[in-house]
């Protein structure tokens, strides 16, 4: 098996648009679209599994994104086809859209339409044609950017307006959630669309999940750029199985509201680092193998961990945040236990061969790991990664340079 890094490479916006309107062009009879829009896949640098338990995130928006080019309709058919999908074009009637008609990939698009309908904005249908350089599968939301991708295409033709205010844009990240929540079927927590539509260049996006926030509280920009400390953010695709439609996510959220059935709160936020011991103490009775204990403590540090990290960045201190990467990441392991054989060799590997933190990102089981690594040590920790896994006799992993990068837009 060869040990060579394998890099995936982002398209030019330029490029983007081109692969797209080449296919719309062939799907669609020759016609134009109305324009080409675009929204980025994400990576979490701290704050994992926690913004379904109303704590704080850090994501950054990559450079890798989901191009879609869409021409309006009058008819109220929503008809796509997709290059990564190439034999299934979709094809539905967005008055026949409800939670459980639909299925297929086309879900997580016809659902953002759905959910901007039933906010009240007037959505008409569209033809579009869809082409993505994040890779699907690998924890870098490639469904969360397909459905931003739509969502900044019809707020564009139908004039909805919203994605020209940052409030307007958390609009549009609820609608794609709901999108994802009940039409497609996937029970995640807001993360991803809020990274991909609100994340911009140069900076990370602090998002504080409590409920009842404002827009402008829910998600504070914050200047990350590890270029300054002379380090670089390397993503590491695994390229391990993953999927999130499947029963460990959910379980993972049950045992949360368990634990906030139990200890009678609204949710885990309202435990402080201070008070933790004492929440533990009160859930031991109902908790024989310690499950609910391990995954309260997660979500209780990983929080702090999160302020934590944006305090040091703040403060001008990249190159001072690796070890709270890296608790993170022991934390997903050993307490969480989302963590899997191959996302574990990436952090171990990587952190012995120069890398300052290392942690798997997103819903874990597979899917991505980050590493933050001194710029001269880039090569040799990706060679040593991809050795690791040849050694172990385990496929090739990806990987991607991820300069923090803008949210969804139009070209
Ligand atoms: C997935 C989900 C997100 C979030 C992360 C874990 O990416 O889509 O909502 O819960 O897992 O942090």
């Amino acid at each position: 098996m060869s040990s060579t890094p394998q890099w995936l490479e982002s398209w030019t916006p330029a490029g983007g648009a081109r692969r797209v309107r080449t296919l719309f062009s062939q799907a669609f009879d020759g016609d134009t679209p109305d324009g080409v829009w675009f929204a980025p896949g994400r990576v979490n640098l701290i704050g994992e599994h926690t913004d379904y338990n109303a704590g704080l995130c850090l994501p950054t928006a990559l450079p890798h994104r989901t191009y879609v080019a869409l021409r309006a309709r009058e008819d109220g058919v929503v008809r796509l086809v997709s290059a990564q999908t190439p034999h299934e074009p979709w094809e539905a009637k967005l008055s026949d859209v409800e939670p459980g008609s639909v299925s297929g990939w086309g879900s997580y698009v016809a659902g953002v339409a759905w959910a901007l309908a039933a906010a009240g904005h007037e959505v008409r249908g569209f033809d579009a044609a869809v082409d993505s350089c994040v890779p699907f599968g690998a924890g870098l939301s490639s469904s969360a950017s397909l459905e931003a991708a739509f969502a900044v295409a019809v707020d564009d033709v139908d004039e909805l307006g919203l994605a020209a205010t940052d409030a307007g844009r958390a609009d549009l990240v609820d609608a794609c959630r709901r999108a994802e929540n009940e039409i497609a079927g996937a029970p995640t927590g807001g993360l991803d669309q809020s990274a991909s539509l609100r994340c911009a260049e140069g900076q990370a996006l602090l998002l504080d999940f409590r409920p009842g926030l404002s827009a402008v509280e829910s998600g504070r920009p914050v200047p990350f750029d590890p270029s300054t400390a002379g380090l670089e953010l390397l993503v590491i695709d695994t390229r391990a199985p993953h999927a999130l439609v499947d029963g460990q996510y959910g379980a993972r959220r049950a045992s949360c509201e368990q634990a906030v059935d139990l200890l009678g709160l609204e949710n885990l936020r309202e435990i402080t680092p201070d008070g933790l011991e004492a929440a533990l103490a009160e859930l031991a009775p109902h908790d024989a193998d310690g499950i609910l204990t391990r995954r309260v403590r997660h979500v209780v540090t990983e929080t702090e961990r999160t302020a934590r990290f944006v305090d040091l960045v703040s403060r001008g201190l990249v190159a001072e945040v690796g070890p709270l990467m890296t608790a993170s990441h022991a934390s997903l392991r050993d307490d969480y236990e989302v963590s899997c054989r191959e996302l574990d060799l990436v952090v171990d590997t990587a952190m012995a061969a120069g890398a300052v933190g290392a942690r798997m990102t997103g819903g874990g089981f597979g899917g991505s790991a980050i590493a933050l690594v001194p710029r001269d040590d880039v090569e040799r920790v990706a060679n040593a990664v991809s050795r690791a896994f040849a050694d172990a006799g385990l496929p090739s992993p990806a990987f991607l340079a991820a300069p923090p990068s803008a949210g969804a837009g139009s070209v």
